[in-house]
């Protein structure tokens, strides 16, 4: 299970208005389509996506806290509920949390 806060998703919903909007919708987050992709992966692959290939103008510009910060505020549009304690970036965690439950 994911442990992040309502904080944290609210710090990766002003890094998404300032830096993601340009191309996308928040609403393209939590979808049929990206249900049925993400579903089947795991919180590191969504980070590691986000972290190496996105702003797409800018890959590789995000910091680690930004990328994890985003993950948990998509985690929050697909239904995850916020804790007690943030999400760290740390791949053997986000690896650990399966996205299974993301879908409908
Ligand atoms: C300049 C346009 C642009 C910007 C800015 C941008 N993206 Fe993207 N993003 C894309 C495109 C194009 C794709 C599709 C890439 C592909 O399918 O290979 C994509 C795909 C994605 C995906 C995968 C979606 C899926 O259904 O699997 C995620 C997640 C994502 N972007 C997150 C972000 C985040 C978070 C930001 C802000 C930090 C961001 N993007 C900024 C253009 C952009």
């Amino acid at each position: 299970m994911a442990s992040f806060t309502d904080d944290q998703a609210d710090r990766g919903r002003e890094v998404f208005r300032s830096q993601c909007t340009e191309c996308h919708a928040s609403s393209e987050f939590s979808d049929a389509q990206f249900q049925f992709k993400w579903s089947r992966r795991h919180a590191g692959s969504l980070y590691q996506m986000i972290q190496t290939q996105m702003p797409e103008t800018a890959p590789g510009s995000l910091t680690d806290e930004e990328a994890v910060d985003l993950v948990t505020y998509i985690l929050r549009m697909n239904g995850f509920e916020p804790g007690d304690a943030e999400l760290s970036a740390d791949r053997a965690v986000l690896d650990g949390i399966s996205l299974s439950s993301i879908r409908n």
